[in-house]
């Protein structure tokens, strides 16, 4: 077996010091560590100190000609199996989200091509400053793992969230990335859609729904585990993006459906999102104010189906459509007219009457397909995003 290595960019901070003891329990691990050290970093430790302790040399200089000549900077960004950040600071974050690259360290954040697991370390304040705040966003958005910050007590005297997440934690983050998992989607690309739509009235007012997302992000983080490429067009939703995953944020249905479109082709189509069925027919430009003529009437146009859309026969329409149905009644009934009436493949169909399922953690579903009907007990909605990218894989092996 080829030894497992890790690619540990260690930057300014007074967390460094941690960088060392994760650096021993990866060496103890078995697993290798090449070490970039950035010139902050290097105030709070030492290269020496580094390299002893990942018996490797310690890179730091991106126009390091010896470095250059043995192994180029991109060389050095894909010799790892995992790209870990500790401490990922404030600077390497931003550098990291804006694509910068004027120091080894955000060359090889820019240049990889492995998986990236930051634990990041700051001031409290600089953490919950809104650029930091963007920056994190949109690391996560482009499918960086983040690992912390823990809250506590900070050397700079404050307390919040902003301490580098301990060694252990870590280090058994960056195991878990690294364990070699079974991958029966590698190579197929799926389309999730998820969370609400947002239909404007005018530049305050909208139509929406309470639909979490929860569901339908599960689902593109359990079919991103298993290797597929995975793109998430989501609504609106207070939640992050699934590791590896990309995401393409839209608010209504017809930017939705552009998305999709845009995505195409893909193998399977997971239809998540509470698309609202209407809109108003006219977004108007400037807030409508009461006029003291009563109540203004709003027309509603019908959205497109984005689901039946996908599932139309067309050159490009997914080998497996999948869509969701929301009932309160007939489950199975309404879910096999569903699967008719949208000419998808399979609709997972939940029972949103049930205590605790809409906005909530857990969901019992049946899936209907033209053969038959399964019916899975009331488990969390990872569990269940779970068993169904593993009955996708099934299906497009
Ligand atoms: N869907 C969609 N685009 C729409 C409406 C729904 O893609 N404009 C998808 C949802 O993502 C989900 C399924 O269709 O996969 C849910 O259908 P639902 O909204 O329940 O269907 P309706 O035809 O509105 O059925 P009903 O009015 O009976 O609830």
């Amino acid at each position: 077996m080829t030894e497992r290595r890790v690619l540990l960019i260690v930057g300014g901070g007074v967390a460094a010091y941690k960088a060392l003891e994760l650096t021993r329990l990866f060496r103890k691990a078995g697993v290798g560590v090449r070490p970039i050290l950035t010139d902050a970093g290097a105030r709070f430790v030492t290269p020496l100190s580094l390299s002893a302790l990942a018996e490797d040399k310690v890179h730091q200089d991106l126009f390091g000609l010896t470095d250059e000549a043995h192994m180029g900077h991109i060389e050095l960004s894909r010799s790892a199996d995992l790209v870990v950040v500790a401490p990922a600071t404030a600077d390497l974050m931003a550098k990291a989200a804006n694509g910068l690259a004027g120091d080894l360290a955000s060359t090889t954040l820019l240049a990889t091509d492995k998986p990236v697991l930051m634990a990041p370390a700051m001031n409290v304040r600089m953490w919950l400053h809104p650029a930091t705040r963007r920056n994190a966003a949109r690391l996560e958005a482009d499918g960086v793992a983040m690992i912390g910050p823990d809250e506590g007590a900070m050397a700079c005297g404050e307390f919040g969230p902003g301490r580098m997440a301990e060694p252990d934690a870590i280090f058994a983050a960056a195991m878990a990335m690294l364990a070699p998992r079974p991958r029966p989607l590698a190579g197929k690309h799926v389309l999730v859609t998820a969370g609400p739509t947002a239909e404007p009235i005018d530049p305050v007012r909208m139509i929406t729904n309470r639909s979490s997302g929860k569901q339908g992000y599960a689902i593109a983080e359990a079919a991103a585990a298993l290797g597929a490429r995975v793109t998430l067009v989501t609504g609106p939703t207070a939640l992050r993006t699934p590791p590896g995953v990309s995401r393409v944020d839209v608010e209504t249905a017809l930017q939705m459906l552009t998305a999709c479109r845009e995505a195409l082709p893909v193998d399977a189509a997971v239809c998540v999102a509470a698309v609202a069925d209407w809109r108003p027919e006219e977004a108007f430009e400037t807030k409508l104010k009461k006029t003291g003529e009563g109540p203004p009437t709003l027309r509603l146009v019908e959205n497109p189906d984005i689901l039946a859309t996908l599932a139309a026969n067309s050159p490009l329409r997914p080998k497996l459509v999948v869509g969701f149905a929301a009932e309160t009644n007939d489950l199975e009934a309404n879910a096999r007219a569903k699967l008719a009436k949208k000419g998808c493949d399979w609709v997972v169909a939940n029972d949103v009457s049930a205590e605790g399922i809409m906005g909530g953690d857990e969901n019992e579903v049946v899936l209907v397909y033209p053969q038959g009907t399964d019916r899975w007990p009331r488990v969390s909605k990872a569990e269940v995003a779970r068993r169904l990218a593993a009955r996708i894989a099934e299906d497009l092996a």
